[in-house]
């Protein structure tokens, strides 16, 4: 990997997790619209229906974390929380087309396995009461190693959960401990292959490189006991620094930070590391054996991705998101609860909905969208195929992209993309600054220095 040309393009820029992105949506969009873009999704693209439940809960508190989430209350709040989510639920469900199925659930956090299963299991029946799953549903949670016991894997494969990602973050207790993260009590390795025993499809494990204390020396050690755990997955995340928003990360600036150079040799080495070890690069920070689904569907063009990460076009349906902060991603909308807890529940007793804010695409945001999609998941345009999959002209959908060959002309000449006859295909290194090149497609970019984390 060339250094310096990453650093070159390393900019403030937007993830692209949802186009537009999270920070175009509006408290003008109501509940209201919400309904009414339920009812409305039942027609578009109604194959698939995606569920996200998010667990707004820890045992303690990371100070790198940067999700949504509080130190776990006592169990009556729990309570009023899953009850809650679960009339949010029927109420979505009451909305929704009973003849779909379900392909994909995904239970984030905060850490799902801080609460007791039997809540978790409620809901999880509450799902089964009014919907069927398609024969290769993917249902998958994020859990923390330090509170998962082996009983809790045969309990959760009970469920109905066929995927686990566990969140690692370093396997160095020293650097765990400084960003006040307990660690796992049983060995990850022993816990990956009780998962697998107990039937479990598919494991992702998580890293994170840029945290204080971490080298490139430490990081590699952390890769190294990775690979040697076999996961089908893994994900190393880039940490991103948002003091402005996250104030407990104020504090790891005490401990040191490594600088931008370190952090791009982190990645460097775990890139190699893993490729090596036979794992194929997804995007820009994911991996997968040849033989997971992602791996084919990167190969045939056909990876797709959601706030939750990346999926095939297969299981990938309209996403609809469940408890605090949630983000529901559906064909012409996209639509977030409130991140209160109190209010959530409060807002859900109250109407059955806890919308914030949203944002409704245009017709010409849906072609944006798939054509940042394809460049961000596949490293491929075809611009020709999208304008007639769009039944739009291509002067259309230039001007819609507000494209000019000019834009790519530095992706040329850094060797990092090649564009014929209105192909794009990016090379290798392209998949590092992807979010730069999905940027030249970008018409609604407004880069805000403090809104965004860098793009490498
Ligand atoms: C909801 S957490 C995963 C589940 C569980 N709470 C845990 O920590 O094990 C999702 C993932 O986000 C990543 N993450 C959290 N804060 C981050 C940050 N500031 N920058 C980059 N990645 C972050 C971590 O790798 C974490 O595993
Ligand atoms: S990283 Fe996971 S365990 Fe740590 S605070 Fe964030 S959500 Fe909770």
């Amino acid at each position: 990997m060339n250094i310096d040309l990453i650093k070159k393009y390393n900019q403030p820029g937007p993830r692209y997790t949802s186009y537009p992105p999270a920070t175009f949506f509006h408290t003008g969009f109501t509940a209201d619209d919400y309904k009414k873009h339920i009812l409305k999704s039942n027609n578009e693209q109604p194959e698939n229906i995606s569920f996200y439940v998010h667990i707004p809960f820890c045992s303690k508190l990371c100070l790198f974390c940067g999700c949504n989430t509080t130190i776990l209350r006592g169990e009556d709040t729990v309570k009023a929380y899953i009850d809650a989510v679960i009339k949010e639920i029927e109420t979505v469900a009451g909305l929704l087309d009973e003849k779909r199925k379900i392909s994909q659930v995904h239970w984030g956090g905060g850490t799902p396995n801080a609460i007791s299963l039997d809540h978790i299991e409620r809901i999880m029946k509450t799902f089964g009461k009014y919907f069927s799953y398609t024969d290769n549903a993917e249902v998958a949670m994020e859990v923390n190693p330090a509170y998962l016991d082996f009983k809790d894997i045969d309990r959760l494969a009970e469920i109905g959960f066929n995927r686990l990602s566990i969140g690692i973050q370093d396997f160095d207790p020293e650097i765990l401990k400084l960003v006040n993260r307990d660690v796992s009590v049983h060995p990850v390795k022993d816990l990956v292959a009780y998962m697998k025993k107990a039937g479990f499809e598919g494991v992702n494990l998580d890293l994170i490189y840029g945290l204080p204390h971490q080298t490139v020396e430490s990081f590699k050690k952390s890769v190294a006991q990775a690979i040697e755990i076999s996961p089908d997955r893994l994900v190393t995340f880039s940490y991103a620094h948002v003091p402005w928003v996250k104030k407990a990360q104020k504090k790891l600036e005490t401990y040191g930070l490594p600088n931008p150079e370190e952090k791009l040799k982190m990645f460097d080495a775990g890139l190699k590391m893993l490729t090596e070890a036979g794992y194929v690069s997804i995007g820009m920070d994911h991996y997968a054996k040849p033989d997971d689904e992602l791996s084919k569907a990167l190969k045939n063009r056909k990876l797709h991705r959601n706030f939750q990460g990346y999926a095939t076009r297969e299981t990938t349906g309209q996403v609809y998101g469940f408890g605090t902060s949630s983000i529901s991603q559906l064909n012409g909308a996209y639509i977030q609860n409130t991140k209160l807890l109190n209010k959530y529940i409060e807002s859900v007793n109250a109407s059955g909905f806890a919308v914030e804010r949203g944002y409704e695409l245009s017709k010409e945001d849906i072609i944006r969208r798939d054509i940042i999609t394809e460049i961000m998941c596949n490293g491929y345009l075809n611009m020709n195929e999208k304008a007639d999959e769009h039944n739009i002209s291509f002067e259309d959908l230039i001007r819609i992209v507000d494209f000019s060959e000019d834009k790519l002309q530095k992706f040329i000449q850094d060797d990092l993309i090649s564009f014929n006859k209105n192909i794009l295909e990016l090379k290798s290194e392209g998949f590092f600054v992807v979010r730069n090149i999905a940027m030249a497609f970008d018409p609604l970019l407004k880069i805000k220095d403090a809104q965004y984390s860098k793009t490498v």
